[in-house]
């Protein structure tokens, strides 16, 4: 396997998600790197797209990236948000990332949640289209943390079998 972690990070939290996901691949070949530094993406047996949500869905940036990814390519994709974990916002983006596959294999995908900085907050507190996830968003602080990290390693461990043994028994059978 020759594994791809692909990352776009702002203010970290992606980034911090992205390493260690990084650091769970175990006994394969792998590289990590943001976004704007990773071509020859045929070269990949899966690639990990991390991005943060922003205006409740998948940043431009990143929806450029899913565009240069080859058809049937197997994808792992990971998101980092301030609104709460699970939660309807969170979900939601989930889809705008997962929408944007268009012919790549989605075998997992994960999210948790990333601090905001409290100016940023109080700015979008004003704003009616903002507000709900701003409020959730409050108590995103030392996100991601320890336990975020290890969900996110136990992530990449999953993807890896799933990558290794269960989709391609799937194409077998
Ligand atoms: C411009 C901007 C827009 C954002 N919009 C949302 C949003 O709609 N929903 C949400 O849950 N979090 C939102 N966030 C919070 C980020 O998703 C969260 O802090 C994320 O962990 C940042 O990741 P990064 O540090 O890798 O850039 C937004 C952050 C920024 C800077």
């Amino acid at each position: 396997m020759n594994i791809l972690v692909a990352y776009y990070s702002e203010t970290g939290n992606t980034r911090k998600v992205a390493e260690a996901i990084f650091a769970a691949l175990r006994h394969t070949r792998k590289k990590l790197l943001a976004i704007d530094q990773a071509d020859d993406l045929d070269a990949y047996d899966l690639i990990f797209c991390g991005t943060p949500v922003q205006n409740h869905g998948v940043p431009p940036k990143m929806v450029r990236f899913f565009e240069k990814i080859p058809k049937g390519k197997k994808l792992a994709v990971f998101l980092t948000h301030g609104s709460l974990r699970g939660g309807e916002k969170a979900v939601s983006a989930l889809y705008h990332a997962l929408s944007l596959s268009k012919g790549q294999v989605v075998i997992g995908t994960f999210g948790c949640r990333g601090q905001v900085r409290p100016q940023m907050i109080d700015l979008w507190m004003d704003s009616p289209q903002h507000q709900a996830w701003a409020r959730e968003a409050q108590s995103a602080i030392g996100h991601p943390d320890t336990a975020d990290l290890e969900d996110a390693r136990e992530f990449a461990e999953t993807m890896l079998y799933a990558a290794e043994h269960i989709h391609d028994a799937a194409k077998k059978s």
